[in-house]
């Protein structure tokens, strides 16, 4: 069973989904458009979450396509179901996956927190169709610079905080780096014409990005404690989110395709 940290069940899980949704879908669906998604496709969207990126998925291929959604726990609002659109509980490091059965298989922040992702990766490359694609979208937890900061001490305060949300991934198994280590794990896996690109913004306080940091550390409250992180750093910290004279780079979000050979 996973380790996952930020599991769905908590109360959480719907500011994730939505910051993440506002920050990286666009670049989601220009790569995947520009990989030339379209009618017809059959397609898996591993760890699909709260579904905005599944549906998209089925529009994209229309009621010729269809599109395989999974997650250890889905959350998809009704009005995110779709004809073309099958939502699954499964855990894609145990349970079963067809063999050479997808056009596309995407998955967004899902293999970084599992400790077999080698093992997931190779799976998802038996489960592509000859000359299928397979997109990983990743962070690189680890190059999130502060670009500007309301008083001294701002910066010290982000890395002391976020640094011990990092080891709290750290000991659940996550691979924090994995986005720098995708292009060449993809490209170990017997893909071909593997490469990547990488997305990063500005971040603000106030602003939806720096509310991402805001429902992590409020999942993870407890845990922090219990870690060294004192309540008045955290107030302060969640204080600092909310100034918009605080600036921090987003996480830059590896998206790394490659195809099986035909
Ligand atoms: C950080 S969220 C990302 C959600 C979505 N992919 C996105 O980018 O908006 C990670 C998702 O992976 C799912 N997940 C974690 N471990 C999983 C596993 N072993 N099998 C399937 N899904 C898993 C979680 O339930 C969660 O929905």
């Amino acid at each position: 069973m996973s380790d996952y940290l930020f599991d769905n069940t908590a109360s959480q899980s719907a500011g994730r989904f939505s910051a993440l949704e506002t920050c990286y879908d666009h670049v989601t669906q220009g790569n995947l458009t520009r990989l030339g998604v379209g009618s017809g496709w059959n397609c898996l969207e591993v760890g699909g979450g709260g579904g905005s990126l599944g549906t998209w998925l089925a529009d994209a291929v229309g009621p010729t396509g269809s599109v395989l959604l999974t997650d250890l726990a889905p959350k998809i609002a009704p009005d995110r179901e779709r004809p073309n659109l099958t939502i699954a509980r499964h855990d894609v490091v145990d349970d079963d996956l067809p063999e050479a059965s997808f056009d596309l298989i995407h998955s967004r922040l899902v293999l970084l927190h599992l400790p077999e992702r080698q093992q997931v990766l190779k799976r998802l490359v038996s489960a592509l169709k000859p000359g299928g694609w397979l997109v990983l979208e990743e962070f690189d937890c680890e190059w999130t610079p502060v670009l500007d900061a309301p008083h001294a001490g701002a910066s010290d305060l982000f890395s002391k905080v976020h640094g011990a949300v990092l080891r709290l991934l750290t000991e659940a198994g996550a691979d924090v780096t994995w986005g720098r280590n995708v292009q060449a794990a993809m490209a170990q896996a017997g893909l071909k014409d593997v490469s990547s690109t990488t997305f990063a913004e500005s971040w603000a306080g106030g602003g939806t990005g720096a509310g991402l940091h805001r429902v992590n550390t409020e999942q993870v409250e407890d845990q922090l404690i219990a870690a060294g992180i004192t309540r008045e750093s955290l107030r302060e910290f969640w204080t600092l989110l909310d100034d918009p004279n605080f600036v921090v780079n987003s996480y830059p979000l590896i998206s790394a395709r490659g195809q099986r050979q035909a």
